[in-house]
């Protein structure tokens, strides 16, 4: 997204009240679109099965074995091994990986237009996976790329974000799936308008005997205190909990993916504070309908909330935060960036220092 553009349509957002009907996505036309039709649309495109490797270059992928998959892979030319020695990659060619991603972001017959959220909850549930206490799950290892983990439900339509990124992993063999799927989801916060995200290398793919048991991310269904069950045994407090979960502000519920259906906010593909004055602001109301029980906002109906998002109004130490971050953007990017960073992080086995982490650059 052009930095015009972002910062046009976050001054945008700004000065339109919250319940006038000239708040649109702020490139999208989804909301004058009937939703059938663009559901139709949204399902193109997303056909190949995700796997570990659909690459025809072997030499690479016995390479990419060799030295664990990340980072480190020597890089086989022919038959000459030995001529260029081990690729360590610079941080320039991550800059690369974040390139590509990004020039591939941007798609009218997707969603809202962006592939860029469905992205971001790749990134968060291949993370969200850890435990503390045993010390497994977590990004490292991109074991979702298995059944039985990418058939648990919390992890419906994420096929469509696994399979926008194989054109990259074939583009860029040397980088492990574990770390694509990160930088993605640092990428699409980025590009979407978003914080910088400081990202480092180093998690190796896992086979599918590290995928973790069903049921570690939450449900979208229930309560606050399951939500502090969930967060908790990642080793997040409540503030961070809340943060966190302003990642809201982008993308949608999917009826044929997790059942729920609708955006939290009128900007599903800019990165912005307004889940937050939204679920402050807004009377929700449950919606009456066929799905699972939803809320939808009273000026509008076009928004929805789940029981979960809820929660974080309900609980007073939750909200004490949503009422921080609704009045205060720049607090939002701030903890929302540390928070996620961490998040990238749970569970991996870095030989770097956090001091070592690129700052990507975002496109023009
Ligand atoms: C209480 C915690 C949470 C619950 C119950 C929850 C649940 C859900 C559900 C049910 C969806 C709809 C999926 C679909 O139908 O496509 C969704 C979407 C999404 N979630 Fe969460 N989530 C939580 C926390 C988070 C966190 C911590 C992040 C990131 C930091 C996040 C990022 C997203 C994004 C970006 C989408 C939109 C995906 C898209 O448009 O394809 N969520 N979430």
């Amino acid at each position: 997204m052009a930095a015009a553009a972002r910062t046009a349509s976050r001054a945008f957002l700004r000065s339109t009240p919250a319940t006038s009907s000239f708040r649109p996505a702020a490139r999208s036309t989804r909301f004058t679109i009937p939703t059938q039709a663009f559901r139709a649309s949204s399902r193109r495109g997303y056909s190949s099965e995700a796997g570990p490797s659909k690459s025809s270059n072997t030499p690479v992928i016995l390479g990419l074995l060799a030295a664990g998959g990340a980072g480190a892979y020597f890089y086989l030319n022919g038959a000459d091994t030995s001529a260029k020695g081990p690729f360590v990659p610079t941080q320039q060619d991550y800059q690369k990986v974040y390139d590509e991603i990004a020039s591939r972001l941007d798609n009218s017959e997707y969603d809202d237009g962006s592939y860029g959220p469905v992205l971001v909850r790749l990134a968060w549930h291949a993370s969200g996976t850890y435990d503390k206490e045993s010390g497994t799950g977590g990004s490292n290892g991109a074991t979702m790329r298995f059944d039985p983990e990418a058939s648990h439900g919390a992890n419906a339509g994420l096929k469509v974000a696994r399979d926008f990124l194989e054109p990259v992993k074939a583009k860029f063999p040397w980088i492990s799936y574990s770390d694509l799927w990160t930088l993605a989801g640092a990428c699409a916060i980025q590009e979407l308008g978003g914080p910088t995200i400081p990202w480092r290398p180093g998690r190796v793919d896992r086979d599918m005997t590290a995928c973790t048991p069903d049921g570690r991310l939450p449900d979208g269904s229930k309560d606050q205190k399951h939500v502090r069950d969930i967060f908790y045994r990642m080793g997040f407090d409540d503030r961070e909990i809340v943060a966190l979960i302003g990642a809201h502000a982008l993308g949608r519920g999917h009826p044929d993916r997790s059942g729920y259906d609708g955006p939290w906010d009128f900007s599903p593909t800019v990165f912005t504070n307004e889940f937050f004055r939204l679920l402050l602001e807004e009377k929700w109301q449950q919606r009456k309908w066929g799905g699972p029980k939803q809320f939808t906002d009273k000026s509008t109906q076009t928004l929805m909330m789940m029981p979960a998002d809820l929660a974080f109004v309900n609980d007073k130490a939750f909200k004490k935060h949503v009422e921080r971050f609704a009045k205060d953007n720049d607090a939002f990017f701030k903890e929302f960036s540390d928070v996620f960073v961490k998040l990238l992080e749970l569970g991996v086995p870095f030989e770097s220092k956090p001091e070592d982490r690129f700052v990507f650059k975002t496109t023009e």
